[in-house]
Parts: structure tokens; C-alpha cells; sequence
């Protein structure tokens, strides 16, 4: 194997244009033969005279790997503690509450990853409010933190994890793969435990995986439109119950959906 500067010299390539783009899903070796990777040939290990080290390119395939089993969608990848904007909710006099339940909710997203490299077990959250106030981008801001932490996380979007459970019914393997990861993952979130059509037997499927999550104390991110009171409606009361029992709740609210103030920035009306 040539070594590694002669190679860079050769290619005239930064390690970072010489990576596999991020859209691949593909596995390391490429189709028609080609090396994908210039600067390890796709060995994954890069030689340094007598040393070797993991090439740049398997670091790139980690996280895309990590992104891919967490089910994390591009778009929420961006939503980061840092860029959580708090002047999106109101503080004038009469909305007061509006930024202090952001700030509260944002502190206790913040203490749940701090808490995970604590302990595994603990507390869950769950955060509900109208639609555009925050919520999917709290719950994914903990999930991204966690896997900068290496933590195992799963984000399930519930209308679509129900689809999947119904495409399963009473037939696959699948279901109870999904159904037991969701189980026993360490942190899941369940996003969007919405207004949506449970059937008995998806609400069943919901109950044993936050039952199961509680006796075996996992915390969970749930975010939800639902009040409590139609959340029993909808989900049951055992399962509401016990989403209570293990759950911390933070409610956020603002003036205007937050969405429509993304848009109004963008088009540039105030
Ligand atoms: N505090 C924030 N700072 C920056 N961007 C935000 C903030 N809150 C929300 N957003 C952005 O606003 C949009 C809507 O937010 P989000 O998806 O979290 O709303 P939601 O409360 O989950 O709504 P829904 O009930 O419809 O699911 C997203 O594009 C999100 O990235
Ligand atoms: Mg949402
Ligand atoms: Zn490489």
C-alpha cells in the first residue's frame, strides 16, 4: 500500500473530498469495483509508517450509520441545543409564560442528557403544546446530543411506527424486531403521540412498549398535541398512566406557530 501522503499527493485531495458523500447508504464497497474512498482504498485503516489509524471515511460511515439505526430524519439532524431560538416564543408582559416554559423545557431536555451519562435509568420526558411549538426539535436535540455521546437512542415517529405495525400484522418477524428494539432500547423517543387512528391492537403494541419501559425504568421522549385528557381518550388510560408515572411534563406554547414565524422570516414580512 502506498503511503498515505504519497497517496494525498497523487490525488491532490483533502481527506475531506475524498470521502464517500453522506447521501450513501450503501455498504463500504462499491459496485462496479471502484474504490470509493482515495486515501484508505477502502480499507477502512490508513498506514502511517509503522502505525496504522482508522481513516477519516469510516468516521463519516459511523455517523451515518448511528443516523440510520436511530431513525433520525436529515431535517431534525440540524435541531441542536445551541441553535434553539427562545425569541420564537413571545416575552412580552401578557406572554410571559411563553418564553419561561421554553426556558424550563429547554433546561430539563438539557438535564435528561446530562442525567443519561449519569445513569441509564431515569426519568422520561414529555412535552406537549400546540403544533409548531418546539417539540419535535427539543426531543430530537436530546436524541442528537445523546449520539455525539454515543448513546443508543431510537426516534420513532408514531403514525408512521403504527403503519409499520399495521403493515406487520398478525405476520412478520419485522414487528417484533421493531417491537423489541422500541422495548429495550436504552433512550426511545416517541414523537407525534398525536390524534391518529389507534386500532385496539396498535394501542396494545403502545401499552407494552411503555410498560415494558417502565418496569425496566428506560425513560422515553414522547412529544404530543394531546392534552392529557385526550391523550387517555385516545391511548387508553393504563398507557396514559403510565407515560404520568414516568414522565416529567413540560408544556410549550406560543403566540404564533413558530413555522409560520420561520416563513414570515424568510419571506421577509414582520
Ligand atoms: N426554539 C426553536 N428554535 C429554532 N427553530 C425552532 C424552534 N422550535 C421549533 N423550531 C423549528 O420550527 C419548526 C416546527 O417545530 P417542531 O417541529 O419542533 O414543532 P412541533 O411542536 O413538534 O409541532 P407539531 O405539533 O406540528 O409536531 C421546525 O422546523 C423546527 O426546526
Ligand atoms: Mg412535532
Ligand atoms: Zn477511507
Amino acid at each position: 500500500m502506498k503511503h498515505i501522503n504519497d497517496i494525498l499527493k497523487t490525488n491532490a485531495l483533502s481527506s475531506k473530498t475524498a470521502y464517500i458523500n453522506l447521501s450513501s447508504t450503501d455498504d463500504h464497497s462499491s459496485p462496479n469495483g471502484m474504490v470509493k474512498c482515495l486515501i484508505c482504498e477502502d480499507r477502512g485503516i490508513v498506514l502511517d509508517g509503522d502505525s496504522a489509524y482508522p481513516c477519516n471515511c469510516m468516521q463519516t460511515k459511523k455517523i451515518e450509520n448511528q443516523f440510520r439505526h436511530a431513525r433520525i430524519s436529515r431535517e431534525l439532524i440540524n435541531c441542536q441545543f445551541d441553535k434553539f431560538r427562545l425569541d420564537y416564543y413571545s416575552s412580552e408582559i401578557t406572554d410571559q409564560t411563553h418564553r419561561e416554559g421554553a426556558i424550563k423545557a429547554l433546561k430539563a431536555a438539557k438535564s435528561f442528557v446530562e442525567n443519561c451519562l449519569n445513569s441509564s435509568h431515569g426519568l422520561g420526558l414529555l412535552f406537549t403544546g400546540p403544533v409548531g411549538s418546539g417539540k419535535t426539535y427539543l426531543a430530537a436535540a436530546i436524541a442528537n446530543e445523546l449520539m455525539k455521546l454515543e448513546k443508543k437512542v431510537l426516534f420513532l415517529v408514531v403514525p408512521d411506527l403504527l403503519d409499520e405495525l399495521r403493515a406487520t400484522y398478525k405476520s412478520d418477524v419485522n414487528e417484533l424486531d421493531l417491537l423489541d428494539t422500541a422495548r429495550s432500547i436504552p433512550i426511545l423517543v416517541l414523537d407525534d403521540l398525536g390524534a391518529h387512528n389507534y386500532t385496539d391492537w396498535t394501542r396494545n403494541r403502545l401499552y407494552s412498549i411503555i410498560n415494558y419501559r417502565l418496569n425496566e425504568q428506560l425513560p422515553t421522549i414522547i412529544t404530543s398535541n394531546l392534552s392529557l385528557d385526550e391523550m387517555e381518550e385516545y391511548i387508553g388510560v393504563r398507557t396514559t398512566s403510565r407515560i404520568i408515572q414516568s414522565s416529567r411534563i413540560f408544556r410549550l406554547t406560543v403566540q404564533k406557530d413558530i413555522r409560520l414565524q420561520i416563513y414570515q422570516e424568510r419571506e421577509g414580512k414582520n
